[in-house]
């Protein structure tokens, strides 16, 4: 985007009269069609964003450019990604901010990676393991399409719980059995650094925070999930939307304690 202006190669979100969206990838000679109609691309080059758009039947589309929340709920999964809602949490728990050094593992789609990249904004280091080879190429292209820099992100093709080079000022993990990565965090996590982990089900919770405790390394242990509730605010019907998505996962947070000989 160039001047608030799409150009070809920018997505954007296309949403209709009925509030339902879609994202596209703006293409030389490309076409969306629906049952609406079609708009051609070239319709929507140079025009700015947060414009309203007409197809050939006369339908409105709205057309914006994705916020980072678009962006990961459209794309095509292949991986279960962390939710905007927690990945939000888990930026502000594991106090993420420019400069730091942050190991993250694995990549999946790569959801959690941008958000991480986006906190450090440029500076500092992120550092992903995952052991899937198909994976790091997917969440390498997703990664670039949406934030173009990713001069400071270092992507491991590596099994984490067999350990790490480095030391790191955050961990956060997303994979099925964090507790393995605990042993690594003597030489691997500062003291005073923190460690994040995001877990569907409350049995990984006691066993991360079994282990966490065992390994007298941590302390200021929390564990929490996220509710996201929405409200309907239209004329006089002013309530809780009837259906929301109820669970994710959990997400638990310890700081690494250096303990007193
Ligand atoms: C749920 S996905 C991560 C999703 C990602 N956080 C996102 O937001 O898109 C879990 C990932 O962990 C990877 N993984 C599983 N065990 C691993 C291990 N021991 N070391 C490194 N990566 C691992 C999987 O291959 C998968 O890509």
């Amino acid at each position: 985007m160039k001047n608030n202006k799409f150009e070809y190669g920018d997505f954007v979100i296309l949403i209709d009269e009925k509030d339902r969206s879609k994202m596209i990838k703006l293409k030389v000679g490309g076409r969306y069609s629906s049952q609406y109609g079609f708009i051609d691309h070239s319709s929507i080059v140079d025009i700015t964003d947060g414009s309203i758009v007409e197809t050939n039947k006369g339908f409105k589309y709205k057309v914006f450019s994705p916020t980072y929340i678009d962006y990961v709920m459209h794309l095509k999964r292949k991986a279960q990604i962390v939710y905007p809602k927690d990945s939000a949490m888990i930026l502000m728990w594991a106090d993420v901010y420019p400069g730091l050094k942050v190991l993250e593992a694995g990549i999946g789609q790569g959801a959690l990676s941008i958000a991480i990249l986006r906190a450090l904004a440029d500076k500092g280091e992120l550092c992903t393991y995952e052991v899937r080879e198909d994976f790091i190429d997917m969440a390498k292209e997703t990664i670039r399409e949406f934030l173009q820099y990713t001069a400071n992100h270092r992507i491991i093709h590596g099994n984490v719980y067999d350990g790490f080079d480095g030391v790191y000022d955050r961990i956060i993990l997303d994979l099925p059995e964090p507790w393995h990565v605990i042993k690594h965090c003597d030489n691997g996590l500062v003291s005073g650094g923190i460690i994040v982990a995001y877990l569907p089900t409350i049995l990984q919770v006691k066993n991360f925070v079994d282990e966490l405790k065992n390994s007298s390394m941590f302390d200021l242990i929390e564990t929490f999930e996220v509710m996201k509730r929405p409200w309907k605010v239209d004329g006089l019907s002013v309530r809780p939307e009837m259906w929301i998505y109820n669970h994710s996962a959990f997400i638990v947070k310890a700081r690494k304690i250096t303990k007193n000989k």
